[in-house]
């Protein structure tokens, strides 16, 4: 009977785009990490579960660094064992979720209790961003460099709201670089703060309608990245012009970007199978912009692929609630939509949801290197399958891809050396 977490990946094509590797091996995981990665492995301990991975893709777990848990507070719509297992199927190994729940997690006590729950309920690496402001109301800072000491905090984002203030982003900017933790705003004109109840002087630009000012909020924070020499992760990045100046931004100031795939994948003209056009913030955008957003991607402007899992109930979609579900496609569409038209390379895409996550957020993953976790995932580039959202794991519907024909899926995954999803079953319980 194979030990706990002792498996050996035999001829699997392994691609780990940190170590540089691009090439048929074996994955050989020993107590829960990764042991050896070359070929042909010999292991005579029958301590170990053999597995042939032949014609299979052997990553580095996938990371996700954009999800919505929903808990505390919106349980109806997700929770952190239903996000976990939506995760685990999706090829994700860890996922960084966004504070805005109810309560925000705006304190470090937020986050233990986060934390606790999430050791006993998830499959999967969970880590948290924390508030920028309390309550993320843009008035006054949380207390940052507590919240920052805590290993599970990654980042800190007001997430839909963000800091109007110039002055208060500063502020907060300079914090966060004493304590070498990104921000990562969302930069959008949100409808909870008016946007038009402050000044030019404050904002740092003239206030303009929802959604439309993505690239002047960009604008405006390297600029404060580069005066305060905080690094800064800019979300969901969607229009071409944002593109632009982070493209110039990048030799001036430590700024990253992501992107989602639908906005890489659907602009606003696209009807879903139910005849609707998906909401979400931020909005989907023209062509041309689309465009921008898959070039910036191909030309590395853009550092990750982030799915913005924002579960809804079917009523609070009814009600007009933004935002798409993405765990369970992300990987499928970019294989199909991306890496098989040959947009981006297979490397390039596991630098986007793996590497390049990992060193953006200082957590560990992000390559197969020895002595590392064995956070892995193993990808059928064949394999072809059609979205069908009444099979997720996810306790939402709200995708826009619903009946979608893919290529390409996440046919096991491995955390920490323990097989959690196998041929889209997932084996193990938190
Ligand atoms: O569409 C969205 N919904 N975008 C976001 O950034 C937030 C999210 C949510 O919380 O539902």
């Amino acid at each position: 009977m194979p030990g706990k977490n002792n498996i050996l990946l035999k001829n699997g094509h392994v691609v780990d785009p940190l170590n540089d590797v691009d090439s048929v091996s074996d994955v050989l995981i020993l107590d829960g990490k990764i042991s050896k990665v070359s070929k042909d492995i010999v292991h005579e301990n029958e301590d170990i579960e053999v597995i042939d991975v032949s014609g299979k893709v052997v990553v580095p777990g996938l990371i996700d660094c954009h999800v919505h848990l929903r808990e505390p507070g919106y349980e109806a719509k997700e929770t952190i064992e239903t996000g976990s297992r939506a995760a685990a199927r999706g090829g994700f190994t860890t996922i960084m979720c966004e504070p805005n729940t109810n309560p925000p997690i705006d304190n470090v006590e937020q986050v233990e209790t986060l934390m606790k729950k999430v050791k006993e309920r998830s499959l999967v690496n969970i880590y948290t961003k924390a508030c920028i402001t309390k309550g993320s109301k843009g008035e006054t800072l949380t207390n940052m460099e507590r919240l920052a000491s805590n290993s599970s905090v990654v980042a800190f984002s007001d997430d839909g709201n963000p800091v109007l203030k110039k002055d208060l982003m500063e502020e907060a900017l300079r914090v966060a670089a004493q304590k070498h933790k990104p921000l990562s705003p969302h930069c959008e004109d949100s409808a909870s703060l008016s946007v038009r109840d402050i000044s030019k002087a404050k904002l740092g630009f003239l206030p303009g309608e929802l959604f439309e000012n993505e690239a002047n909020y960009i604008l405006r924070d390297i600029g404060s990245a580069r005066s305060t020499g905080c690094h800064i992760h800019f979300s969901h990045v969607s229009l071409k012009e944002s593109v632009e100046h982070i493209r110039k931004g990048k030799s001036q100031a430590n700024i990253t970007c992501e992107t989602t795939p639908h906005h890489l994948l659907l602009d606003r003209d696209y009807v879903d199978n139910d005849g609707e056009r998906p909401n979400m913030n931020p909005p989907l955008r023209s062509k041309d912009d689309v465009e921008s957003i898959k070039k910036g991607l191909s030309e590395g402007v853009i550092d990750a692929i982030a799915s913005d899992h924002a579960p809804h109930t079917l009523d609070d979609k009814k009600a007009g609630s933004p935002g798409v579900i993405g765990l369970e496609t992300t990987l499928g569409l970019v294989i199909t939509k991306l890496v098989n038209p040959g947009i981006i390379s297979l490397k390039d895409a596991i630098l986007k949801m793996s590497t390049n996550p990992a060193k953006i957020f200082r957590v560990s993953g992000g390559s197969l290197l020895p002595g590392t976790p064995a956070d892995v995932t193993i990808i059928d580039m064949n394999k072809e399958w059609i979205v069908d959202v009444n099979n997720f794991e996810s306790k939402s519907r709200n995708s826009p891809f619903d009946g979608w024909k893919l290529k390409g899926q996440a046919v096991m995954t491995i955390v920490a050396g323990r097989i959690v999803m196998r041929d889209g079953n997932i084996i193990a319980s938190s």
